[in-house]
């Protein structure tokens, strides 16, 4: 090889590489990209809910009626087995049961996110399935166990799924009444406060306080309530319960509790165990008849008297 070959060589050498390099990053950011958009891409291909399809409800002051409803998520695997109640307009109907024993997927069946396998949920004489989603929803106001939030400030946050404008006066009312307002004020720019990613600048407490003052704003006739798990302490669990206490009023209220003190006022109690009712009656009918539930009402106790000694 002459020395001019070898210069050339080693120039094409130096050349090629770093096309190679840029070529290799380039697939391993092409490989991250196709792994980040899969649940993107899931989430555009899921079909649409039929929004529109069905009868207008006009009144609601009807009682729901369970009849025998199966639910499964996966066939066999069954979640609900055979449950039947009622729930009377403007009463108060507490669901309480072991962890995992299928009673947010009990409140899932009732906001139709799912169908049951079997049996038929109504409201009077009607199956639920004959409204069309829109109205349906449109009467039921629901605050999750996790009571998430979106990133935006607190009053898109509380005024989330208005499809009217809301004046200032009524979002303070809404806060005030879930005793949200204190706090509000005090974050140095209150209502424009940016909550952050799931309202992660906010403690659990704060944030049940605001699905509160979002449901509390929709004025729904039904109202369907998942206590959050997670302990909050005393003094906050006080104040969360005065909100709910202003949230229940005068509505049907389906409530899962996992304090005593949701459910000793309860017009009606269901004990839930592994997808069963296996009680079903006022807390005083409960404790007289139901092991569990007696187990339940001890433990929570037990924690009050814990709280208080500390
Ligand atoms: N989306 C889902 N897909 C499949 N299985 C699910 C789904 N959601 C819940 N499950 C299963 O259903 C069962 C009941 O869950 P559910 O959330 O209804 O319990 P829970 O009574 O609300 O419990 P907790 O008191 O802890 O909130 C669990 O075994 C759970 O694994
Ligand atoms: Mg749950």
């Amino acid at each position: 090889m002459t020395a001019g070959d070898l210069v050339a060589f080693i120039l094409y050498l130096f050349q090629i590489v770093i096309p190679m390099t840029q070529l290799t990053a380039f697939f391993t950011e092409f490989q991250k990209a196709m792994g980040a958009t899969e649940r993107i891409i899931e989430t555009l291909n899921a079909p649409e809910e039929d929004y529109s399809t069905g009868r207008a409800l006009e009144n609601t002051s009807q009682p729901i009626v369970l009849d025998n409803v199966t639910f499964a998520y996966k066939p066999g695997e069954v979640i609900l087995q055979g449950v039947s109640f009622a729930v009377e307009p403007g009463k108060v109907t507490a669901i309480v049961g072991p962890s995992g024993s299928g009673k947010t997927s009990l409140f899932s069946l009732l906001e139709r996110y799912y169908q049951p396998t079997e049996g038929v949920i109504r409201l009077g004489r009607e199956p639920i399935g004959n409204f069309s989603l829109q109205s349906w929803r449109s009467q039921i106001g629901y605050v999750s166990q996790e009571s998430p939030l979106v990133a935006g400030t607190i009053r898109e946050n509380i005024c989330y799924g208005m499809e009217r404008a809301v004046s200032d006066d009524e979002l303070r009312q809404a806060a005030k009444m879930a005793y949200a307002d204190q706090f509000i004020d005090e974050l140095p720019d209150g209502y424009d406060t940016e909550v952050g990613e799931r309202g992660i600048k906010l403690s659990g407490g704060q944030r049940q306080r605001i699905a509160i003052a979002r449901a509390l704003l929709r004025d729904p006739k039904i109202l369907m309530l998942d206590e959050a798990t997670s302990s909050l302490d005393s003094k906050s669990e006080f104040v969360v319960q005065k909100a709910l206490n202003n949230l229940m009023q005068g509505r049907t209220t389906l409530v899962i509790a996992h304090r005593l003190s949701t459910v000793v006022d309860a017009d009606q109690i269901l004990f839930l165990d592994k997808g069963r009712i296996t009680g079903m009656g006022t807390h005083e009918e409960l404790m007289r008849s139901h092991e569990m539930y007696r187990e339940f009402a001890r433990q929570q106790l037990r924690m009050k008297e814990l709280v208080q000694e500390i």
